[in-house]
């Protein structure tokens, strides 16, 4: 996760919704559930990333990545904490794929560290084989299990070097050290990998590593990073897509897609004209910005006319979105095999005018405001409210504006903060089992959905949220050196789910239910008897000898008050 969405500029809670009641009546049998199975090629599974999962950041030869220097820079991540053991998943690919078989996934997601592989970034200049080893080993133990590995090449850790020395994504030469590493991937990799996934969520990368600044690199170039970075974060996806195309296709036979995470903007009065564009624009600015490009060639109309304009009245000789030539665009154009979508929440937009005196940047580029209902249930982490129906009507608009292309929901799930040690993740439960179920009832309305995966498969770090949410399906208990993973009750939950192929009926996914939340109790004593060891320790060793020398004392005192004064 993080979960992409994430930063939510002007997110107000909709306090008063007049017509509230009846856009939840009117509109798409929302609230229904729909019993029913998937079809029996659906693929289940779960995912994690590199940076978030290995650890081991600078074990074996691996480079530094922007994420290992942001997090080491004092004041960027909640409680100055870092990825730098996190899950200890770099020495732990036995136990993790342990998890995996008890979940009986059919894939797994999980991302490639750059630097782990090529520490520089630049290939000419080294390959770590210890790096690629490590990987090899993590794909033939599921192969050998049947459990296919679908392979992010990028999820956000850029080599240092590349960012230190070259800009990172604002320089276009990115496109070719990526492109060699992809295919150094391709080569060593493909014979066995087959879904292959450029990027994960772009739309981050540019906004928060080069606009807000919130992400490694924390660059703050305002109105323009996020569109340069983008831009040639584009060029680098449909370069690769080619290299793929021309070299290594009729060989491996794998596919080579790009995986977008996008929240659903619903207009907050559907009968007024100014928010449906409203709404619209928050698509376009968020999922258009890429998929609209990817799938027919160029940015999205409205993104180029409202930039185009705002910068020509901020005096600028250029708009800040930068252009493609004409040879660009039909090399882009249809570069996706498939299209990953990653989901977590639905904003009620409507429309607001900036003033084009206004600092430029993104947010205020879309003139919108994003705005919660306060009746949607938000769990303990407080962006993240459950609001099924958004999955559904975001799933068709996929199917209908890019003609119904295959699509794999590469991350989808809920989190929870840290303080809670609770393994009964009763509101985890609740939310996968509205997500799938409108994503089955979003199959039903002819979306080409392949597959579903479950964000996260283990509690990690979540970049500049530290550890203080957890995401995982695994809790993790990170102040143990061990760094245990126990189950949660989403577990057993999603265990069922794909055991059965969706929901059978109501009995049944009650029965889930009710019996996940029973074994979840036991394990939290397990869990709860971990801290009370050490606790115990320090009774033992300090607590007790302490009240005994006290004792003493104090008799001692007594004693000898007793015997002065029968003297
Ligand atoms: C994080 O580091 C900054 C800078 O050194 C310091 O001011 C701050 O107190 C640290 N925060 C915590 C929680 O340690
Ligand atoms: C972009 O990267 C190239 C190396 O590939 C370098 O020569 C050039 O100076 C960089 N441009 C900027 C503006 O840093
Ligand atoms: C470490 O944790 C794993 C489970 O995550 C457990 O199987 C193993 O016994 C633990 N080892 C120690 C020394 O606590």
């Amino acid at each position: 996760m993080k979960i992409c969405g994430l930063w939510v500029v002007q997110v107000v809670t909709l306090a008063f919704f007049a017509c509230g009641d009846d856009i939840q009546q009117n509109r798409n049998d929302r609230g229904t559930f729909y019993y029913g199975s998937f079809p029996s090629s659906f693929s289940w599974g779960v995912g994690s990333s590199a940076y978030q999962v290995e650890g081991a950041w600078d074990a074996d030869g691996k480079g530094e990545s922007i994420w290992d220097v942001f997090t080491h820079r004092k004041g960027k991540v909640f409680m100055n904490q870092t990825g730098d053991s996190t899950c200890d998943g770099y020495n732990k690919v036995k136990e993790d794929f342990e998890l995996l078989k008890e979940l009986k996934v059919s894939h797994y997601r999980f991302s490639l560290s750059w630097p782990r592989i090529i520490p520089t970034g630049i290939q000419a200049e080294g390959i770590n084989e210890k790096g690629i080893k490590y990987y090899n080993d993590l794909i033939n133990i599921l192969l050998q299990n049947k459990i296919t590995p679908l392979v992010t090449l990028y999820y956000w850790d850029l080599p240092q070097n590349l960012q230190g020395r070259y800009g990172g994504w604002q320089n276009v030469s990115m496109v070719t050290y990526f492109n060699d590493y992809a295919n150094l991937c391709f080569e060593r990799f493909g014979d066995r990998v087959k879904h292959w996934i450029t990027f994960n969520c772009p739309w981050s990368v540019a906004v928060h590593g080069y606009e807000t600044g919130k992400h490694a690199p924390g660059m703050k170039l305002m109105g323009t990073g996020a569109y340069k970075a983008a831009h040639h974060l584009i060029k680098a996806h449909a370069q690769v897509w080619h290299s793929y195309n021309k070299n290594w296709r009729n060989k491996q036979q794998g596919m080579v897609g790009i995986s977008l995470t996008t929240d659903w903007g619903e207009p907050v009065d559907i009968s007024n004209q100014k928010d449906i564009e409203a709404a619209d624009r928050f698509i376009q600015f968020h999922l258009g910005w890429f998929a609209n490009t990817l799938y027919n060639g160029d940015y999205p109309q409205v993104m180029k006319e409202l930039i185009g304009q705002k910068s020509t009245n901020q005096g600028l000789g250029m708009s800040r979105l930068p252009t493609f030539t004409s040879q660009e665009k039909s090399y882009i154009k249809g570069t996706v095999d498939f299209l990953g979508i990653g989901h977590f929440t639905t904003r009620y937009v409507t429309s607001r005018n900036y003033a084009s005196t206004h600092i430029p940047s993104y947010y205020t580029d879309r003139d919108l405001r994003e705005l919660v209902d306060p009746r949607w249930p938000e769990p303990e982490s407080n962006w993240l409210c459950s609001v099924p129906w958004g999955f559904r009507r975001l799933l068709n608009y996929v199917k209908t504006n890019y003609g119904n292309p295959v699509l794999f929901v590469t991350e989808n799930g809920a989190s929870e903060k840290m303080q809670c040690t609770e393994l009964c993740d009763e509101w985890r439960i609740q939310y996968l089992k509205g997500y799938i179920n409108e994503m089955l009832k979003a199959m039903k309305d002819g979306a080409n959905i392949q597959g579903y995966t479950a964000w996260s498969l283990m509690d990690m770090f979540e970049w500049e949220d530290g550890f203080s949410e957890r995401s995982g399906l695994f809790y993790v208990e990170f102040q143990n050196k061990n760094k245990s993973r126990y189950p949660k009750a989403s577990v057993p939950f999603y265990k069922r789910i794909i055991a059965a192929n969706g929901f059978p009926n109501p009995r049944e996914v009650e029965n889930w239910q009710r019996n996940s939340l029973e074994t979840c109790s036991t394990m939290n004593q397990l869990l709860a008897a971990d801290p009370l060891t050490t606790h115990m320790e320090m009774v033992t060793e300090i607590v007790v000898p302490t009240v005994f020398t006290l004792c003493i004392l104090i008799s001692a005192v007594l004693l000898m008050i007793l015997l002065r004064r029968q003297s």
